[in-house]
C-alpha cells in the first residue's frame, strides 16, 4: 500500500488524525490560507480543531479561507448550501472572521463573472492546505467523475449521483443541477492535502484509491508529495 494512505479504525479516528494533521500544519504557519470541503464528513474533523483551539493548542482565527464548491442558485440563508454548512460548523464557532472567508456567491446573477473572481481569489492567495471529503462516486469538490475542467474554478452540471446523494443536505428536496468547485488542478497547487473517506458509502471510491486507479477525481493526489489519504476500515472494506 501506498505510504500516504493511512487506514484508520473508523470515522471518529480518522477525524482525530486529519484534525492533528491539520493542527500540524496551522502551528507550522497561522497565516496559512486553506480550502476546507463542506459536507458531512470532515465535520468531526473541524469539531476537534475547534476544541484544541479552545484549549488554546492552535490559532485558526488567522488564516484564510477560500470555499471549495457551492450549489448554483444557494446562498448562506439555505442550510444546505456549502456556505451555511461551512458558518455553522466552522466559521462562526471557530470565530474566523468575515474578511478572511472568499466563497463563490451561489446566488450571482453573473456566473462567469464570478468564476473568475474565484480565480483571481486564488492567483492571490495560493493554498497551503486543502481538507476534502469524497463523493460516493468518487468525486472531490464538485470535479465529477469523467470531466475535463481547465482553470482554477469552473461551473460544471452535476452528475445524477451527486443529485441523489445531495438531498440529504436539503431534507430530501432536489439539489440544484450544477454547482461551481475549485477544480483538481487547483487543489493540486497546494503544498498539503488530506482526503478523508469513511463509511460504505465510500467503498468503491476507497477501493480505486486502494488499486491505484487513475480516473477517478478522488485519485487525482495520489502521486502529490503532500498529500495524504484517510480511509477508515469500512471504506476499505475487505481491501485493508
Ligand atoms: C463538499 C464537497 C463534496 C463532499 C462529498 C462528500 O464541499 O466538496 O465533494 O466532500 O460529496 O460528502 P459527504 O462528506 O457528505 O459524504
Amino acid at each position: 500500500m501506498k505510504q500516504n494512505i493511512l487506514l484508520c479504525k473508523n470515522h471518529q479516528q480518522a477525524s482525530l488524525q486529519a484534525a492533528a494533521l491539520v493542527a500540524e500544519a496551522f502551528t507550522q504557519n497561522p497565516t496559512l490560507t486553506c480550502t476546507l470541503a463542506a459536507g458531512d464528513t470532515p465535520l468531526a474533523c473541524y469539531q476537534e480543531l475547534i476544541r484544541r483551539q479552545q484549549a488554546g493548542s492552535i490559532q485558526l482565527q488567522k488564516a484564510r479561507y477560500i470555499g471549495l464548491d457551492e450549489w448554483l442558485g444557494l446562498g448562506p440563508a439555505t442550510p444546505g448550501s456549502c456556505l451555511a454548512t461551512m458558518n455553522r460548523a466552522f466559521y462562526q464557532p471557530a470565530g474566523i472572521p468575515q474578511e478572511q472567508i472568499a466563497a463563490f456567491n451561489g446566488l450571482t446573477q453573473d456566473k462567469e463573472q464570478e468564476r473568475l473572481r474565484m480565480e483571481e481569489i486564488l492567483r492571490q492567495h495560493p493554498l497551503d492546505l486543502a481538507v476534502l471529503g469524497v463523493g460516493v462516486n468518487g468525486h472531490i469538490g464538485f470535479n465529477e467523475p469523467g470531466l475535463s475542467l481547465t482553470g482554477d474554478f469552473a461551473l460544471v452540471p452535476l452528475s445524477e449521483t451527486t443529485q441523489q446523494v445531495g438531498t440529504k443536505y436539503f431534507d430530501g428536496e432536489a439539489t440544484p443541477l450544477q454547482g461551481a468547485t475549485m477544480t483538481l488542478a487547483a487543489l493540486k497547487k497546494a503544498r498539503r492535502i488530506l482526503i478523508i473517506a469513511t463509511g460504505k458509502s465510500k467503498q468503491a471510491a476507497a477501493a480505486a484509491v486502494l488499486a491505484g486507479e487513475e480516473g477517478l477525481p478522488v485519485c487525482a493526489f495520489l502521486n502529490h508529495p503532500g498529500a495524504t489519504y484517510l480511509l477508515d476500515e469500512e471504506a476499505a472494506g475487505a481491501q485493508a
